[in-house]
């Protein structure tokens, strides 16, 4: 498989990274399948996107996406990205049917934030094509894709996905298989840390989110930052690497298992360290 043979693309799950992946892929002309589980979250989905669309562009995004429940529609894509929960069990499900459904050339990408590519791998015949491409929350503002190369992975497989990284106007970085890679084994160093002050009661989380904004540069501090990325998929991660490294401080607190536990999960609930219900929450 080459650059060049890449025409149509397929995406599985609608959620927050799926739609965003979907965006991108349609900005930049690739006819894209869509899937998820519901016409009611694709539906969701495309009005989200519709929302967070420059309205000049909407007709080329909609336009290029094919929303479908029928995962049967991958057998014409050349290129497959999983973008389902990140839940082992769920991912090798899915990509067991990719595998199967698609031909042995198409090339299988996984968003994972944390599962080895190695593991997944192992649901892929072939596994040669199979690579992990790591897009960042919400994919249509952030440059980065994190490329991860399995110990299967085929160089020409990196090569290909790397040029289309480039393409979309994005920024490669290369990495080996690793529990987190490189992005979010740092990421949830400063997270984990952060939600330990907390708990410990050593400050206030706006504080703890100015010290990062106001004093480091971040953009947004790492609480909100957790907020944003979805508490449920921060638990899930550090879940993955406490389990892989053994080492504490990725070791979930309290704190946010217990808001995940109450269904808070952040800013797409409307609910999580902030309140993103309330008029003039914190910025
Ligand atoms: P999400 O929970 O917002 O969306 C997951 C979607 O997958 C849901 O719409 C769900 O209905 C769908 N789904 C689940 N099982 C399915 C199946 N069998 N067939 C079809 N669709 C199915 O999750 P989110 O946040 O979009 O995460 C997706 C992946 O992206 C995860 O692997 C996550 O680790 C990764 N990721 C998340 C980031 C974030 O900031 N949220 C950033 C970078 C990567």
């Amino acid at each position: 498989m080459k650059f060049e043979d890449i025409k149509k693309i397929g995406v599985i799950g609608a959620g927050t990274m799926g739609k965003g992946i979907a965006q991108v892929f349609a900005l930049y002309d690739y006819p894209v399948v869509l899937v998820d589980t519901e016409s009611s979250i694709l539906q969701g989905a495309m009005d989200k996107l519709k929302k967070f669309t420059e309205p000049e562009l909407w007709d080329k995004v909609a336009g290029n996406i094919t929303t479908s429940t029928d995962k049967g529609l991958f057998g014409e894509c050349d290129l497959v990205v999983d973008a389902v929960f990140e839940e082992i069990t769920v991912k090798k499900n899915v990509l067991s049917s990719i595998n199967s459904i698609c031909a042995d050339s198409t090339i299988i990408a996984t968003n994972t934030s944390s599962i080895s590519i190695n593991e997944l791998a192992l649901s892929i015949t072939n596994p040669s094509r199979f690579i992990g491409m790591h897009f960042m929350n919400p994919p249509v503002r952030m440059q980065l894709v994190e490329i991860i190369r399995g110990e299967n992975t085929s160089e020409d497989i990196v090569a290909v996905i790397t040029q289309l990284t480039k393409a979309m106007d994005k920024i490669p970085a290369i990495v080996n298989d690793s529990p987190g890679f490189v992005s979010n084994r740092l990421l949830f160093a400063l997270i984990g840390e952060a939600l330990k002050l907390l708990e410990n009661g050593i400050a206030a989380k706006e504080d703890i989110d100015t010290v990062m904004k106001f004093g480091m540069n971040h953009p947004m501090g790492p609480i909100k930052l957790a907020d944003f990325i979805g508490l449920d998929v921060c638990l899930s991660i550090m879940k993955v690497l406490y389990d892989d490294l053994k080492d504490d401080r990725y070791k979930p607190p309290a704190i946010l298992k217990d808001l995940v536990a109450a269904g808070k999960f952040g800013k797409k609930c409307g609910q999580g360290f902030y309140d993103y219900k309330k008029r003039n929450a914190e910025k």
